[in-house]
């Protein structure tokens, strides 16, 4: 058997079941699960090995959501016709059918994602925003209580998407992100709230290509903020708003992580052992 896959099964037979269980909060970042720099482009061995783990994760017991950002199913779309600002009436047209057309994409890109974890014998929901969200940001409207499941029901799935919003803007991109914040936030017992990143370990020190970045192993929004954002890509904010994102769900959940999504097991580790490599994300 391969030494990880031995590793894992000796990780999980530590931790008993019937030991309390919870609600384990995963989001994939588009980063991790696609190449953002090619259209549609998707990662399926990434999204595989995160998907064995998460199967593992619900035969100890615990009830998990998942939440996927968009990578280059989305964002690169959306900053074309600049879909974030809403209703621009001079190219009104173009960013009805760019709507369209990224919804479609993102729809895609969901499905890969349900395919993979049913191939790991993971039950999943899909709970898509457009359907039953208005508005963007951590205070949309809409009801998280359709996340509240028991550890036998199907894994709720949702993610980035483009929805509606009142007003003279007509519709906005909701971050994975902000959706993150009101589960974690809404829903009781989360134990783990795990932001699996796609270029690096954590939050580093600076830039991820830098060779001199470092880890930073803990993070409280007291810290202020350090690395750098790839603005040229993302249309919703990039790290930032999810170190923002992270440090809001960590007044209410007791792991938050930004780990390697290459390296899923590491959640397996912080749920056995309370550690791991990544960045612990603590309020302040
Ligand atoms: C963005 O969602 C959604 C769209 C661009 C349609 P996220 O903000 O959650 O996506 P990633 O993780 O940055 O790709």
């Amino acid at each position: 058997m391969h030494s990880s896959v031995m590793n894992l099964r000796y990780m999980l037979s530590r931790i008993a079941r019937g030991q309390f269980m919870a609600r384990v909060i995963i989001k994939l970042g588009g980063g991790l699960i696609t190449d953002k720099t090619r259209y549609k482009t998707v990662l399926r061995d990434r999204i595989d090995a995160v998907s064995e783990v998460i199967s593992m994760i619900i035969q100890m017991g615990h009830s998990v959501i998942v939440i996927h950002g968009a990578g280059s199913f989305g964002h690169i779309e959306a900053k074309k016709w600049d879909i974030n600002d809403g209703l621009k009436t001079e190219i009104a047209e173009q960013q009805i059918s760019a709507i369209d057309a990224i919804r479609r994409d993102m729809d895609e890109l969901n499905s890969i994602v349900i395919q993979s974890l049913n191939d790991a014998g993971v039950r999943c929901e899909s709970l898509p925003p457009r359907d039953w969200v208005n508005g963007v940001g951590a205070r949309f409207s809409g009801d998280v209580s359709v996340f509240h499941r028991g550890p036998d029901s199907a894994v709720p799935v949702s993610f980035g998407d483009v929805v509606d919003v009142d007003g003279a803007n007509q519709f906005g991109i909701l971050s994975g992100d902000h959706l993150m914040v009101r589960i974690a936030t809404e829903l009781p017992d989360v134990i783990l709230c795990a932001f699996l990143l796609g270029d690096a370990d954590g939050l580093l020190s600076g830039p991820p290509n830098k060779k001199d970045s470092i880890l930073i192993n803990q993070w409280s929004h007291s810290d202020g903020f350090v690395g750098e954002h790839d603005a040229s890509i993302d249309v919703t904010g990039g790290i930032l708003l999810k170190a923002q994102c992270a440090s809001q769900i960590s007044t209410s959940a007791k792991h938050v992580w930004f780990i390697d999504g290459k390296v899923p097991s590491r959640m397996l580790e912080i749920l056995s052992s309370g550690d791991t490599v990544g960045t612990r994300i603590v309020p302040g």
